[in-house]
């Protein structure tokens, strides 16, 4: 039997309404907010996440998909959306359009070859919003708000927002080597990871999930204390802004995130259930990255947030989603000679925008009553008979028990009219 790959998962007919629940919400905040969708490649050249991303990064190092296509040229899956999405600003200088330039990725799969888990997959599916061209902190704010705006119509509660400023290039040299400085005092008591995160980028032994490490971290000095004059207006700027909105938000310092690309503001929203300390989503400023991947100066902001993990802490949340119905009407046939009748009274019912369905595997009358039972039909159409000699069609409504006869015209009125099937 082959089974699919370790850390996939099949999203099957019965579960993809809730996708679509959640897709439905992200595109319509999404539009109020002023992002259109954007839409890049399922892989990219190995390079562009190497320098994107960061050659230290856990993602680089160890959890990219990568390998030689037949053209012997490195390719990579994409692991995260923002380098992509970089790209294809540069490549097709959407920087010259008035700015900022402000665009979502809906479900995009990204892969990462992690130790499958509970919340952790080697294929996930993230939305993300990005915005090039804006400096000012609200650019932040509104993406933060429109996040919690989409998790709070999904019906999510207990929602809040970490947030923290890991510098610039102006300020965190001064502070990296103040770090430094401290975390090899304990170099010993680090984990491996942690050993050659010292000599690469300290800032992410902040984030080390290790009790040991946690426990040298707790004391470490912290970037916010080191924030030049610049950093330091633009985050309490966002702050006075989230206030303003009554956005709940925690100051975290030890927020850093796992990508390289990050400058100023971070932030992330942890889940409230399930696995302790996963993250629901993350994201923040990258003004170095488009310049650095060979585009002009300009800033960037954005977030990620997996539906996979929103899913799971509905779930976990106990909340419901109505499930669509599949059919609205059943058009059964009396006898197999009356098939291309029903067929046609099915199709003038699908034509009006009515969910209808017919017979296709040859079951009796009583088995097709059955089907239409277990499909949570809400009407029949009996279509063949004596009606069918005069012209009529019988309907059965399932919520009323009432029966009568019709034209198949009136029928389409009568369905229409009496249950939320067409409306
Ligand atoms: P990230 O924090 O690596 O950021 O991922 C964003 C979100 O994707 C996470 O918060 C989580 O919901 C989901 N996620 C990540 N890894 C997995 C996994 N293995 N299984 C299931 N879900 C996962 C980024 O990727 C950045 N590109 C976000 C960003 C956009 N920053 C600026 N713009």
């Amino acid at each position: 039997m082959i089974q699919a790959p370790k850390g996939t998962k099949d999203v099957l007919p019965q579960e993809s309404y809730l996708w679509q629940h959640v897709e439905n919400t992200m595109r319509k905040a999404a539009a109020v907010a002023g992002y259109r969708e954007v839409r890049t490649p399922v892989f990219e050249h190995t390079e562009l996440f190497q320098r994107g991303v960061g050659d230290t990064t856990d993602i680089v190092q160890k959890e990219m998909y990568t390998f030689l296509d037949k053209g012997e040229r490195s390719i990579t899956l994409k692991p995260e959306g923002t380098a992509g999405v970089v790209r294809a600003v540069i490549e097709h200088s959407l920087y010259a359009d008035t700015l900022p330039v402000k665009m979502f990725y809906l479900n995009a799969p990204i892969f990462r070859y992690e130790k499958p888990q509970s919340g952790r997959l080697r294929e996930h599916h993230q939305f993300g919003m990005e915005c090039f061209g804006a400096k000012e902190p609200s650019a932040e704010a509104e993406l933060i708000t429109t996040l919690l705006a989409i998790l709070t119509e999904l019906g999510l509660e207990n929602l809040r927002v970490h947030i923290n400023s890991i510098g610039c290039p102006v300020c965190r040299p001064v502070y990296h080597a103040k770090l430094k400085e401290y975390l090899t005092q304990y170099k010993e008591q680090l984990c491996a990871d942690c050993k050659e995160r010292l000599d690469r980028n300290p800032l992410r032994v902040l984030d080390c999930k290790v009790e040991g490490c946690k426990r040298i971290a707790a004391d470490a000095p912290v970037m916010l204390d080191h924030l030049c004059e610049e950093c330091d207006t633009h985050f309490s700027g966002l702050q006075a802004l989230l206030n303003g909105q009554q956005v709940p938000f925690r100051v975290d310092s030890h927020i850093v995130r796992g990508l390289d690309y990050y400058t100023k503001t971070v932030f992330e929203i942890i889940m409230q259930s399930g696995r302790e300390g996963l993250a629901l989503c993350g994201g923040g400023r990258y003004d170095g990255l488009v310049e650095q991947l060979g585009g002009p100066a300009l800033p960037g902001v954005g977030f990620g947030i997996g539906t996979e993990r929103i899913l799971m802490e509905l779930s976990n949340q106990g909340i419901v989603v109505e499930e669509p119905s599949v059919s609205d009407v059943f058009v059964a046939q009396i006898t197999a000679d009356d098939k291309a009748d029903a067929f046609n009274v099915m199709q003038k019912l699908r034509n009006e925008g009515i969910k209808a369905e017919c017979d296709h595997v040859g079951r009796s009358l009583k088995a097709q009553f059955k089907y239409a039972n277990k499909i949570n039909a809400k009407f029949i159409v009996m279509v063949g008979g004596d009606e069918g000699l005069r012209g009529m069609v019988r309907v059965r409504n399932l919520t009323t028990r009432e029966e009568s006869e019709m034209t198949s015209g009136d029928a389409i009125i009568y369905i229409r009219n009496n249950g939320e099937a067409g409306k």
